[in-house]
């Protein structure tokens, strides 16, 4: 699925330059779930926004199923991501003048389908994460966890081969966030999907069957001995 080598990202700004990722060596395969931690400012969300084609390294090589994403036009990179990768943050980024449904909807714009199938596809996403009931809610009338399943269902209803989720349980209680690991780990497995996924939560990080420190722009693996 993914084959980097030498990965670098570099921000510039004015005259202060910040090595965001200094190097990065990673392969994963199809179906691989790979948890990344690591201190704040490490370059975990640098290094997702590379993995989910959201912008391009400053060097090196980030093949995506064959195809090296650094050397991408920024329109052939739109089309890979918004054909191939779903993302969830932990403010879930919901329109919030949009019903959870219309929400849900947006991710199938850009594929051009009809809006009669991107109604009845939203409304399906939706009861698969548990809010068949709640299709026409507004992001303001949800709790903390039901935005997360919303933004769950619109990463998830193009039916992408990666989901990148950049600490999805970061603003929830600690109930909800098992609620929504479960969730994950259940999709993760019953979709075949590849998932990667950022957090500070030890508890997620200790069974995580592969687990990635990213600390200063270096990255280190630790496979499990259990998978
Ligand atoms: N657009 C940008 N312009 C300039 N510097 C940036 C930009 N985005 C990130 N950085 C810098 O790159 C480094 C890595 O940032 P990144 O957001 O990837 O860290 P992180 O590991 O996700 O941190 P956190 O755990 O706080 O989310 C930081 O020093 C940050 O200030
Ligand atoms: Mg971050």
């Amino acid at each position: 699925m993914y084959q980097l080598s030498g990965v670098t990202k570099r921000y510039r700004r004015g005259k202060t330059n910040v090595d965001a990722l200094r190097g990065i060596d990673l392969t994963i395969a199809d179906g691989d779930q790979l948890v990344i931690q690591g201190p704040t400012g490490g370059g975990k969300s640098t290094l997702l926004q590379m993995l989910g084609a959201l912008d391009r390294p400053t060097s090196g090589v980030i093949e995506f199923d064959g195809t090296d994403l650094a050397k991408l036009s920024e329109a052939r990179l739109t089309k890979v991501r918004s054909e191939n990768i779903g993302f969830i943050f932990q403010s879930f980024n919901l329109i919030p003048t949009l019903n959870a449904q219309e929400n849900v909807e947006t991710a199938l714009v850009p594929m051009g389908v009809r809006p009669a199938d991107r109604r009845a596809r939203a409304a399906a996403a939706l009861e698969s994460v548990g809010l068949g009931e709640r299709l026409t809610h507004l992001p303001s009338e949800l709790s903390g966890g039901q935005q997360q399943r919303v933004a769950i269902a619109r990463a998830l209803v193009k039916e992408p081969k990666v989901l990148l989720a950049d600490e999805p349980t970061g603003n929830l209680d600690e109930g909800t966030r098992d609620d929504i690991m479960a969730l994950l780990e259940g999709l993760w497995r019953d979709r075949g999907l590849t998932f990667i996924l950022v957090t500070h939560d030890s508890t997620i990080a200790k069974r995580a069957p592969r687990l990635a420190t990213l600390r200063k722009g270096t990255l280190t693996v630790r496979e499990s001995s259990r998978t």
